[in-house]
């Protein structure tokens, strides 16, 4: 029987190649975002996959609709990945406004936490969890104060699920660097010299490119797999030796 996966934030971007990437394993994807139409346009790219991706529009941070998503849901789900977030705007904690704070940290972390807490009773077969945090929740960030707080506490919260929810259900999580995505092209656009910034971030890299979705979709793909079975709480960095 094929796996059930739901991947949220799964419109574009990182989310987007992790959906794609278990689905070519054979997984029946329902891949969550706010916005789903690049997905709907593009559905001949899965034409080539063992298994498929099912577009569902869904704000993951509001309860009623992630419940609303699941319930559409047939059976079990066995794999859930959490992609689901945004960088907010470059503010240390002084010049965040309380709107700004409460957003970053509901669409990063609210949203683990709810589609979390509604996944996990369907995982009634067992399963696995990755939660993609950043690197930037493990160095702290300048100016992203918030949005370095979110990454870091979805790291803590891996770690507490994977005690809570061990032996059935394995929880992990990627730390991504940098991912040359929508998200990544809206951060440079800010600096003062977008291009230059690009490549001083390129060449600081020890693996001399910028990561792609598909290198986390691999790692991904590696921690829900059962190559990853006695795997669980653990905090996995892909950054082309960023941090290193
Ligand atoms: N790109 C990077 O360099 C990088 C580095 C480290 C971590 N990350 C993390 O990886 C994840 C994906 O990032 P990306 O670069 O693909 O970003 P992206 O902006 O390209 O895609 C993020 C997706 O999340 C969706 N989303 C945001 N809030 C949502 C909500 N409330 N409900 C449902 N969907 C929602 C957006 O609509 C979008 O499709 C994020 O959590 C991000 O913080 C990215």
């Amino acid at each position: 029987m094929r796996n059930t996966a739901v991947v949220t934030g799964a419109g574009r971007g990182i989310g987007r190649a992790v959906a794609e990437r278990l689905a070519r394993t054979g997984a029946l994807v329902h891949a969550l975002d706010l916005d789903v139409t690049e997905l709907r346009d593009s559905e001949g790219a899965f034409e080539v996959s063992l298994g498929s991706v099912v577009p569902k529009q869904c704000d993951c941070a509001d309860t009623a609709q992630v419940k609303r998503a699941l319930n559409e849901i047939d059976g079990p789900v066995h794999v859930l990945v959490n992609c689901a977030g945004i960088i907010g705007q470059p503010t240390t904690v002084p010049e965040t406004g309380d709107e700004e704070w409460d957003q970053v940290l509901t669409a990063n972390l609210s949203t683990v936490f709810r589609v979390s807490r509604a996944v996990i009773p369907r995982m009634t077969e067992g399963g696995a969890i990755v939660h993609i945090a950043s690197i930037l929740g493990l160095t702290g960030a300048r100016s992203y104060a918030a949005y370095a707080a979110s990454k870091a506490a979805i790291v803590s919260l891996t770690r507490s699920m994977a005690r809570d929810h061990a032996p059935a259900i394995r929880v992990n999580c990627v730390c991504p660097g940098a991912i040359d995505t929508d998200m990544f092209q809206a951060y440079v656009q800010r600096a003062a010299d977008p291009a230059a910034e690009r490549l001083r971030i390129e060449s600081e890299i020890p693996l001399g490119r910028l990561g792609r979705p598909e290198d986390v979709a691999g790692a991904v793909a590696f921690l829900a797999s059962e190559e990853a079975a006695w795997i669980t709480g653990a905090i996995l960095v892909v950054d082309g030796g960023d941090t290193a």
